[in-house]
């Protein structure tokens, strides 16, 4: 027998007396008047099938997802039952023949879309959340996704490139996940965080323009945006400029971007600087779907009376507004926002609200002169009604408070429109919270000037740029350090003495030493892109076994334990502590290891 002979949606009212087969599942099922509805769907759509269970037995056996082939003609639908909602909907299949080719359990949960399951459930059943419409589609656009790039970077002459995931560890900023040698005990290799000095491998060895879809490992924290292990468009070229790479990263994104939405996307991204980002939007990853833009106020509040302001412009701070629109705010409602600015780091926050006279109704209107009160309705561009949020610190809290305030109250759901943005001139180096600096981007991307780095690192800018969109860091890049004297000197910079440096990276600097050309490069998250691209809030959604927001895949029950000849041959014993917290967590259901 022939399983089927035509897709679902391949049936249309010109195929009407045809004999075809279809093979798929049952989606629904439907008994009226004598006969069976049963809607089969495939991985193209739906065809409804009328079968008479008094000539064909076994449809009286047809439950939910039941795999079944059938063969039967194709037929127009009688009056008024046509369905314009599906492609097939002029037309049904008369069934003559029902093949069960596999039953199916009673499901764990329904699968239309209609129904909102846990997401425990859905990925401890994955293989039947897969079923699903809508991630059925979501690993449609993601194929798309990924052929479109390929198929766009081959044209430009990019050479796909396999580099390996047992490597030595490399820092690029998360944890490394592990990987234990059984041959030389006690030494590990690491999964790599990206295919970042493997990339640069390839310019020495003469690859002028690489790429790769890479499945990259970092062992951080969840977030609705990150996993563990996930997917980057890595690429990389010789001889390039900025410039260059920024032009053929945004016709990869652009031509990805128009195969999901359609249209064709002309308009070249936005392009600012970090600095311009902070200042203007309080983040390096802006939302530009909406204004509130960040306003600085230092010049209105030059000669306040009002401790807080002057406090902070005489201590070399900063006064700064948005004007968050028309909206209600009632005395509750600006205790929450006062909360939320405290939560992002701030000591306070002014509120204001424009009343329909055009005074200022505030907490402290009474500290504010008349040219103060005009001079900041005037500079935010207030009316009555209007809602206005004012922070004074350093520059850095005052941008955190309120690009986090204006994310929280103008961001847009959802992704119908797309924003993509540039983001260049990255600070070279960050310091972190304990006082230590650390790169911003990684270790190996040039500096502006080197004069500028080695004259106060901690102002110098890199050559390195991020795209952005609809507020989501989509990826980055960077011009990297041909010359090693410069890559010795960042890693100084970095706190990495010269011992260990060589220690660490010696094999890096070697290859450095051999004619490097000048190159730089980019990746973004593949996953990323196609949640958005998808109107997708998570990016478990479009990867098709995710693990969990702990780590965790609920239906193999990774990560697990292995058995103890397994680690003997690795040369691994548990610490007894270990052994310990495992023993309760067996008792009490929860796993409360990992601090041990
Ligand atoms: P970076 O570390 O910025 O750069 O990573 C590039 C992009 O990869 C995606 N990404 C992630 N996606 C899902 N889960 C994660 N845990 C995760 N971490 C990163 C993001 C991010 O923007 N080697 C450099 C690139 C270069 O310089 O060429 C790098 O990996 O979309
Ligand atoms: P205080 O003098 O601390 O009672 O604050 C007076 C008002 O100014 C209150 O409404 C505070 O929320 C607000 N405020 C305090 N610190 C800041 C700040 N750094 N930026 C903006 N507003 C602040």
């Amino acid at each position: 027998m022939t399983y089927r002979t035509d897709h679902a949606t391949d049936l249309d009212s010109t195929r009407i007396g045809d004999t075809v087969s279809v093979a798929g599942w049952v989606s629904r099922r439907r008994d009226h008047g004598g006969v069976a509805f049963i809607d089969v769907r495939d991985a193209s759509g739906i065809v409804q099938v009328v079968a008479d269970p008094a000539s064909i037995p076994v449809v009286e056996d047809l439950r939910m997802e039941y795999c079944v082939s059938i063969t039967g003609a194709v037929r127009e639908r009688p009056e008024g039952t046509v369905n314009e909602e599906l492609a097939t909907g002029e037309i049904e299949i008369h069934a003559d023949e029902v093949v069960v080719l596999s039953p199916s359990k009673t499901l764990p949960f329904m699968l239309d879309d209609r129904t909102e399951i846990e997401e425990r459930t859905r990925l401890r059943y994955r293989y039947l959340d897969l079923r699903r419409p809508r991630m059925a589609e979501n690993l449609r656009a993601r194929s798309r996704v990924t052929a479109t790039i390929r198929r766009t970077l081959d044209g430009m002459g990019f050479l796909e490139v396999e580099t390996p995931t047992l490597i030595r560890s490399t820092p690029e900023g998360a944890r490394d996940m592990l990987v234990p040698s059984r041959l030389r005990q006690g030494d590990f290799y690491a999964l790599p965080q990206s295919p970042q000095l493997f990339k640069q491998l390839l310019m020495i060895g003469g690859v002028e323009r690489y790429f790769q879809i890479a499945r990259c490992y970092r062992d951080e924290d969840f977030r609705s945006d990150r996993q563990l292990e996930f997917t980057q468009l890595d690429l990389e070229g010789s001889f390039w400029t900025q410039a260059e790479v920024l032009d053929t990263v945004e016709t990869v994104l652009k031509t990805a971007a128009t195969e999901i939405r359609g249209g064709e996307m002309t308009e070249p991204f936005l392009r600012v600087t970090w600095q311009e980002a902070m200042d203007r939007f309080g983040s390096d990853k802006p939302d530009i779907r909406f204004g509130m833009e960040i306003v600085v106020l230092d010049d209105v509040f030059a000669d306040t009376e009002f401790g807080v302001f002057s406090g902070a412009l005489t201590s070399g701070g900063t006064v700064r507004g948005i004007n968050a629109g028309p909206r209600e705010l009632s005395r509750a409602q600006a205790d929450v926002l006062v909360e939320r600015a405290k939560e992002l780091g701030a000591k306070g926050l002014v509120w204001m609200q424009v009343t329909d006279d055009g005074s200022l109704r505030s907490s402290v209107a009474k500290f504010l002169s008349y040219d103060e009160k005009t001079g900041l309705v005037s500079r935010l561009e207030a009316e009555p009604g209007h809602v206005l949020l004012i922070a004074a610190d350093r520059w850095q809290t005052v941008s955190a408070v309120l690009g986090g305030l204006r994310l929280d109250l103008g961001r847009p759901q959802g992704h119908d429109d797309l924003a993509f943005l540039w983001v260049t001139d990255f600070p070279m180096f960050e310091v972190e919270d304990d006082g230590s600096r650390t790169f911003s981007h990684h270790p190996f991307t040039s500096p502006a000037l080197i004069e500028d780095m080695v004259a106060d690192p901690d102002t110098a800018l890199s050559q390195a740029y991020d795209a952005v969109l609809n507020g989501v860091e989509l990826g980055s890049g960077s011009i990297r350090i041909h010359d090693p004297a410069v890559q010795r000197q960042v890693f100084e910079v970095l706190g990495i003495d010269a011992e260990t440096a060589e220690r660490r990276f010696g094999w890096f600097l070697d290859a450095l030493d051999y004619g490097t050309p000048p190159h730089g490069g980019f990746a973004f998250g593949i996953d990323r892109l196609a949640m958005v691209l998808q109107g997708e809030e998570s990016i478990r959604d479009v990867i098709p076994f995710p693990k969990t927001q702990t780590g965790v895949d609920p239906m193999t029950e990774a990560p697990a334990e292995v058995d103890d000849t397994q680690l003997t041959e690795l040369g691994i014993r548990l610490r007894p502590e270990v052994i310990a917290a495992r023993a309760e967590d067996t008792e009490t259901g929860e796993v409360s290891r990992g601090d041990v």
